[in-house]
């Protein structure tokens, strides 16, 4: 049999659900954990637990009043009191204990360039942007936007806003600047760093001269740093006179000590914008101790982390994932990462794998979407670079299909390496469900139990918990050290959003989820109107507002449609205004698709629009978007009885089918 064969028989075997994978022997006899006392300390005494592992991993400036404070629930204070700072964590105490020549990021450029940054030099680089902020009269607690590709000067400015106490809002590259500016606004930003332009597969977008028009009627943003196009400075960006900043003239100038703010456990870190189910993304913010604590220690367990380790994760910084796991979590270790500027195919298809192979990076951690992208690629392209540093995989951001676990273990991992499937979200801040690598054995398919410290609770509409192995919602019984503080400047929301549904000690996740007899949670997908398009969290409503700001769109309806590749796809339906009936309906999907582009991002663009003469709808008028979703899943579609016009759903059936 070929190589491609034996991989083919392999994954053919192997593609059951439920098939148990227990951990290779010798990763876990040099495992960091090898047995469950983490579990089983932090189940007897959750607090004493995170105590102590915080003083573990973590240097506090003074000591916190208490562990956990629950009087205020759900608004959970956690190291009440307790002095900390998250950028001298992240760098001036490796730099003290010596380790400042360390690689902190080895990156890699799109075209080939590469740069290798310090702890010593993103120390310094921090230090003299927290200046530079100050100088600007940026301080603690003023909102700060970073806008950038993944350059390492985004570690830079998040790190630079933490150690003056100011909240750094990151937007994900892909967005428009258009949700830029509305995340600027309404989260009232003081400064944006962002950069003249971005590359992408070869192109170039001129990011600050885009904004520009756009930070003309913002009201808030007094300061704009723009730093350089990576590897290319050729390109001039505009700068207001008095507004802007160029960020390498800046950093020059400034002064290199930069004391840090004395910030305490409670002093929010940062805010990150994520959809939820109305079209107003929801602030989530973090606060500095308990965050910090959960992610380093599930960064050190999940990924067994050792001093020798490389560690690639292909997310993006803009989204939760780099914010906890390129850039607190290996700092905090005193990590080495690889970071990567590009997209996964280019320069082409395999680039993952040649710099896997070039910086002998040990730890890798992606979504499945991207596997599931590779597999269709094929294997060779994995195959024609050396893996042999691999130890660990790691997946995040949806479930994964079975048959892209085995392929991930065997293609990519060579057999060897334990897959790490880590369940979270924004709002958990780190890691809340997964295998220890060296301890438990996997699931593929299932993401694993509970880390210690977390209680979670599948449970039904009234809140009462569901037999095991049947599906309900998923639920996280007590507090834990990473959760949200708050939805920025919306406690209600944060409230209603989250601990109305089951009370201020149960917090409402919005996945459905089964757990089985042993313990182990199967993730099925969201419960609410959030999509999931290649693992990037969407929501449909953000995207429906979007499509009816355009003249032509009287109403639209959008719903997650299952995606062999991308998970989830937008599926939109579209009513016209009467004038945009005439259009020709393929040159209007595609400029739909482009205003979608421009008012949210290209990642929100629907995969489909069917246009139709009305939409289902309840008698009172609301639409029925479960009649949608059953009709593109080709579901049944439940009970149309309660529709003012029965008929629209064959009419929209037809299309859907021709479609
Ligand atoms: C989904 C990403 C299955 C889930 C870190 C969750 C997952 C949402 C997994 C949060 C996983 C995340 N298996 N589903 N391992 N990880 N999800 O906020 O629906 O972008 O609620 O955070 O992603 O998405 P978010």
């Amino acid at each position: 049999m070929t190589q491609q064969q034996t991989l083919e028989s392999l994954l053919a075997t192997r593609t059951k659900a439920g098939e148990d994978v227990p951990p290779p022997a010798d990763f876990a006899a040099h495992a960091l954990d090898r047995d469950d006392s983490a579990r089983e300390a932090a189940a007897a005494d959750p607090q004493a637990f995170w105590a102590s592992q915080t003083k573990e991993l973590l240097d506090w400036t003074s000591e916190w009043d208490q562990v956990l404070d629950d009087s205020k629930a759900p608004f959970y204070r956690w190291f009440p009191g307790g002095g900390i700072n998250a950028s001298t964590n992240a760098l001036d105490r490796h730099v003290a204990a010596g380790r400042g020549d360390r690689v902190a990021y080895h990156w890699a450029g799109e075209e080939g360039e590469t740069r290798d940054i310090t702890y010593a030099e993103l120390l310094d680089t921090t230090e003299r942007l927290a200046n530079v902020l100050r100088s600007r009269g940026v301080g603690k607690g003023d909102v700060v936007g970073i806008f950038l590709p993944m350059v390492p000067e985004v570690a830079a400015a998040m790190l630079a806003c933490a150690r003056i106490g100011a909240i750094h809002n990151v937007v994900f590259g892909g967005f428009s600047v258009e949700s830029v500016i509305e995340r600027m606004e309404v989260s009232k930003a003081k400064a944006l760093i962002t950069a003249a332009g971005a590359r992408r597969k070869g192109k170039l977008a001129e990011t600050k001269a885009q904004l520009d028009p756009l930070l003309e009627k913002s009201e808030t943003i007094e300061t704009v740093i723009v730093v350089p196009v990576a590897g290319d400075s050729t390109l001039d960006a505009p700068m207001k006179e008095g507004r802007d900043l160029h960020f390498e003239e800046a950093i020059a100038a400034a002064e290199p000590h930069a004391e840090p703010e004395a910030t305490t456990s409670e002093t929010p870190l940062f805010i990150l914008y994520s959809s939820g189910s109305t079209a107003k993304p929801k602030g989530i913010q973090h606060a500095t101790g308990g965050y910090l604590t959960g992610v380093a220690w599930t960064y050190r367990h999940m990924f067994d982390i050792k001093d020798d380790d490389v560690y690639f994760c292909s997310a993006d910084v803009g989204w939760v994932t780099g914010h906890s796991y390129i850039v607190y979590g290996p700092l905090m270790a005193g990590a080495t990462s690889v970071m990567y500027e590009g997209a996964p195919d280019y320069p082409h298809k395999g680039i993952w794998w040649e710099l896997v192979e070039r910086y002998k990076a040990t730890i890798f951690y992606t979504a499945p979407t991207a596997i599931r992208a590779a597999m269709k690629w094929g294997a060779e392209l994995v195959t024609a670079h050396d893996r042999s540093s691999l130890r660990l995989l790691g997946t995040v951001g949806e479930p994964i299909n079975p048959k892209a676990w085995h392929w991930y273990s065997e293609v990519v991992g060579e057999g060897r390496c334990p897959i790490v499937d880590t369940w979270w979200q924004t709002e958990t801040g780190h890691c809340m469900v997964t295998t220890l690598p060296g301890v438990d054995t996997m699931r593929p398919g299932s993401c694993g139990k509970p880390l210690p410290g977390v209680k979670v609770e599948v449970v039904d509409e009234d809140g009462n918990e569901v037999e095991r192995g049947t599906q309900g919602l998923l639920t996280i019984k007590e507090p834990w050290p990473g959760m949200l503080q708050t939805l920025y400047g919306d406690d209600d929301r944060y409230v209603s959003t989250y601990f109305e549904k089951f009370g201020p000690q149960t917090y409402f996740v919005g996945d459905f989820a089964r757990m089985d007899p042993d313990g182990y949670l199967w993730v099925i997908g969201r419960a609410d109107d959030v999509i999931k398009v290649s693992g990037h969290r969407l929501s449909t409503a953000e995207v429906e507002s979007a499509l009816v700001s355009h003249p032509a769109v009287a109403e639209a309806a959008v719903v997650g449609q299952d995606d062999e590749d991308t998970g989830q796809a937008i599926a939109a339906f579209v009513t016209l205004e009467g004038h945009g009936s005439d259009a020709d309906p393929e040159e209007l999907t595609a400029e739909l698709r482009e205003h979608v582009a421009e008012r949210i991002g290209k990642l929100a663009r629907p995969k489909s629009i069917v246009f139709t003469s009305d939409l289902p709808k309840t008698r009172s008028g609301k639409i029925m978007r479960r009649i949608l979703r059953n009709l593109v899943e080709g579901k049944d579609l439940g009970d149309t009885s309660t529709l003012k016009d029965p008929a629209i759903v064959d009419e929209i059936a037809a299309q859907v089918k021709g479609g």
